[in-house]
């Protein structure tokens, strides 16, 4: 029996489990209920800098990116820059000896910025403008992916003399869904083989090796190690047929993460580990020298080192009894909560004297029913308008896919560390909106 159990009066005065697998890994309760990250007060940061705020745990994301090098290696691990980017995030991420995926003319702009090594940057991206062709080569991207036919002949015609080139290869005869699998070319039908000979056929061209994307939040190794098997064959067939050989296999990223404390991240090292076993096992069964083995998280790099700060605005019960908190955001800032159903952990955070927890829905400010930033928190019964509100592991995907739903200006992106926050991308201001609107 806990002591909790015994004086459950002691529960509301104690600060709710904070779970590492869950928290940035530099999460701590400090004094008068607050909650720190990389030593730094979130109340006084909301104080400071506003609400909503992401903040960013830079010892967690630079840890994470070290965890990759370590288990591949850090010349064969890629972050995702579409899961979190800016300036000074691309620039930790180069520091740790990482690659980048960069989906845009954008991340590539951003990647430059950061001084980041372009020979490490590989364009991917199903549609990819003129614009982001151009701007990869003026950058000097390393390494292209081809996701469609026509694609070759247009990069045969634009891009530098001698351009690497990775194939996106859909190997998988019928596809269970979950990831993006529209774009890529198919095994079956002999489309990927035709774009390995068009490739081949192209002096301006260099194909480096094989890609792929199976989907996302996956913890089963089972899926990775069929792949691999696939594109073993696919490469020994491309070997009899063209003499190419890859040099690399990128399993892309897709790697689960933890949103709450009873799930599961997919297990890294062992992850590392087994399709390493597996590559060497499925190369030489196919009869195919082993090609290196790379890896493009997103996700599971920056994911949980982001916490988003709201100020509860209301608290209300609807005719059935459910608890709705309102905070200052909702759908504009983690729109990944109505689009993909994820369910985030969130504490009360900067007081102390909390009452007993219940359960409550924490709602955002845009009137849609949509609008859930939590669908099913348990916060303290005397929540009220003034708190704060810290939702965990909205590092990847929420700053990137904020919106301006209900002109609403997007939140500041700060990073924690040593005791202290910078500003990464600041606060969008009603101005920055309105600028774009020539009616005004
Ligand atoms: C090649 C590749 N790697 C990685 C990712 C990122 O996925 P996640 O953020 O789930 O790791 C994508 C996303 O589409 C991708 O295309």
């Amino acid at each position: 029996m806990t002591l909790t159990e015994i004086l459950p009066t002691l529960r509301s005065s104690l600060p709710a489990h904070l779970d590492p697998g869950v928290w940035p890994r530099t999460a701590r309760w400090g004094d008068g209920g607050d909650l720190c990250v990389g030593g730094a007060s979130l109340a006084a940061l909301a104080a400071e800098h506003g609400t909503p705020s992401y903040v960013v745990d830079k010892a967690d994301v630079r840890g994470r990116c070290r965890a990759y090098a370590d288990a591949f290696g850090p010349g064969d691990v890629a972050y995702t820059g579409k899961a979190l980017l800016s300036v000074d995030v691309a620039r930790w991420v180069a520091a740790e000896g990482l690659g980048l995926y960069a989906g845009s003319a954008g991340e590539v702009r951003v990647a430059a910025l950061a001084g980041f090594d372009m020979g490490k940057v590989v364009l991917y991206g199903s549609a990819k403008t003129p614009e982001d062709l151009d701007a990869a080569y003026a950058a000097g991207v390393g390494t292209v992916v081809v996701e469609s036919l026509g694609e070759i002949t247009r990069l045969a015609a634009t891009a530098p003399h001698g351009q690497r080139v990775l194939l996106r290869v859909l190997a998988e005869p019928e596809p269970a869904g979950g990831g993006d699998r529209r774009f890529g070319l198919r095994v079956a039908g002999g489309e990927a083989a035709a774009a390995v000979a068009r490739i081949a056929a192209q002096p301006g061209l260099r194909l480096a090796g094989f890609d792929c994307s199976l989907g996302h939040q996956l913890n089963r190794f089972s899926l990775y190690e069929r792949e691999i098997g696939r594109l073993c064959e696919f490469a020994a067939a491309m070997r009899r047929a063209h003499g190419v050989e890859p040099e690399r296999l990128n399993l892309g990223g897709g790697h689960a993460v933890a949103y709450r404390p009873a799930e599961l991240d997919l297990a890294l090292e062992a992850f590392a580990t087994r399709m390493r076993a597996v590559l060497h096992l499925e190369a030489g069964r196919h009869g195919v020298p082993a090609p290196r083995l790379t890896v493009s998280p997103g996700r599971a790099v920056v994911a949980r080192a982001g916490v988003t700060v709201y100020r509860v605005l209301a608290v209300t019960r609807t005719q059935r009894g459910d608890r709705l908190v309102a905070v200052d955001g909702g759908m504009s800032d983690c729109p990944a909560t109505a689009l993909c159903g994820s369910r985030h952990s969130a504490v009360l955070i900067g007081r102390t004297g909390l009452a007993g927890t219940g359960p409550a829905v924490g709602v955002g400010r845009h009137n849609d029913a949509d609008d859930v930033v939590v669908p099913d928190a348990q916060l303290p019964a005397d929540v009220h308008p003034g708190d704060l509100l810290a939702v965990a592991g909205t590092g990847a995907y929420h700053h990137a896919r904020a919106t301006n739903f209900h002109l609403v200006a997007r939140p500041a992106l700060l990073a924690a560390a040593d005791g202290r926050a910078r500003v990464l991308i600041r606060r969008e201001s009603l101005d920055d909106l309105l600028a774009r609107d020539l009616g005004r």
